[in-house]
C-alpha cells in the first residue's frame, strides 16, 4: 500500500518546483504587472460608496415568539424574542438572567448548552466559558427590517421537510 503522507509530500515538492521553474524562466517584463483597470466601488445597495446612507424608514424589534426554527445544525438559534434593555457588560450579563441552569426553569428560557462552558482549550467550566459570554456574537435578535440585497439562501436539506 502507498503511504499517504508520502504522496502527498512528494506532490507538494512537485507542485513547488513547477512554481519555482515557472517564475524564474519568465522574462523580466512578464513580471511587471499591466497597469490596473480603475474598480467602480458601488454599496451593497449599488450606491456610490461615499453616498449617505439613506434614512431607514425605522426598524422595530419582533414581537416575542416561540423559537425559530433551525436552517443548519451547527447554527446559533435566532434570538425570538425582543432584547430591549438587555445589556450585556465586563460584570453582568442580562441573558444568563434567565437563561443559565440556575434560572432557566423559573423563567422558562431554554437553557445555554453544554458546549457554552468549555474553554477554547478544551477545559469544561461550571459557568458559562468567556468565549460565550457576549452573547449577540452569535445570537441575533429578529426585526422588520427589509432586507438590503436579495439572496438565494436555503435552509440545509437536511432540515428541510419536503
Ligand atoms: C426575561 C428572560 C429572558 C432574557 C433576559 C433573555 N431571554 Fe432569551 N429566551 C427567553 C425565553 C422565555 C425564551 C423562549 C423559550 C421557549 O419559548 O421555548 C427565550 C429564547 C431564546 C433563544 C431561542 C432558543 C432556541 O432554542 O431557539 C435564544 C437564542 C435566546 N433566547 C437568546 C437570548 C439572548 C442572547 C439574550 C440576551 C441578549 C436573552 N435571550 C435574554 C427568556 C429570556
Ligand atoms: C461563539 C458563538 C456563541 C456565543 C458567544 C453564544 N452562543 Fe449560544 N449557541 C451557539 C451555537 C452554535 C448554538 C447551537 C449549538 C449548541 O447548542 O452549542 C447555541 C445554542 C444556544 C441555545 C440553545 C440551546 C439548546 O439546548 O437548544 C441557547 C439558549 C443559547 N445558545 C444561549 C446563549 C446565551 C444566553 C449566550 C451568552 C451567555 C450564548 N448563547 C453565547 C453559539 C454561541
Amino acid at each position: 500500500m502507498k503511504n499517504p503522507t508520502r504522496t502527498s509530500r512528494s506532490r507538494t515538492l512537485a507542485i513547488l518546483l513547477a512554481l519555482g521553474l515557472g517564475l524564474t524562466s519568465l522574462p523580466p517584463a512578464a513580471l511587471a504587472l499591466d497597469a490596473p483597470a480603475p474598480v467602480k466601488l458601488q454599496s451593497l445597495r449599488g450606491a456610490e460608496i461615499q453616498a449617505m446612507d439613506p434614512e431607514g424608514d425605522g426598524t422595530r424589534n419582533d414581537k416575542d415568539r416561540p423559537p425559530i426554527p433551525r436552517d443548519f445544525v451547527q447554527q446559533p438559534p435566532l434570538i425570538p424574542h425582543s432584547v430591549k434593555g438587555y445589556a450585556i457588560t465586563k460584570n453582568f450579563n442580562k441573558c444568563m438572567d434567565c437563561h443559565s441552569w440556575t434560572r432557566y426553569k423559573e423563567t422558562g428560557a431554554t437553557k445555554v448548552s453544554i458546549t457554552h462552558f468549555k474553554t477554547r482549550d478544551g477545559q469544561e467550566l461550571d459557568s458559562i466559558s468567556p468565549r460565550r459570554y457576549f452573547c449577540s456574537q452569535c445570537h441575533i435578535p429578529q426585526s422588520d427590517a427589509k432586507p438590503l440585497v436579495n439572496n438565494t439562501f436555503r435552509r440545509a436539506e437536511g432540515l428541510s421537510s419536503k
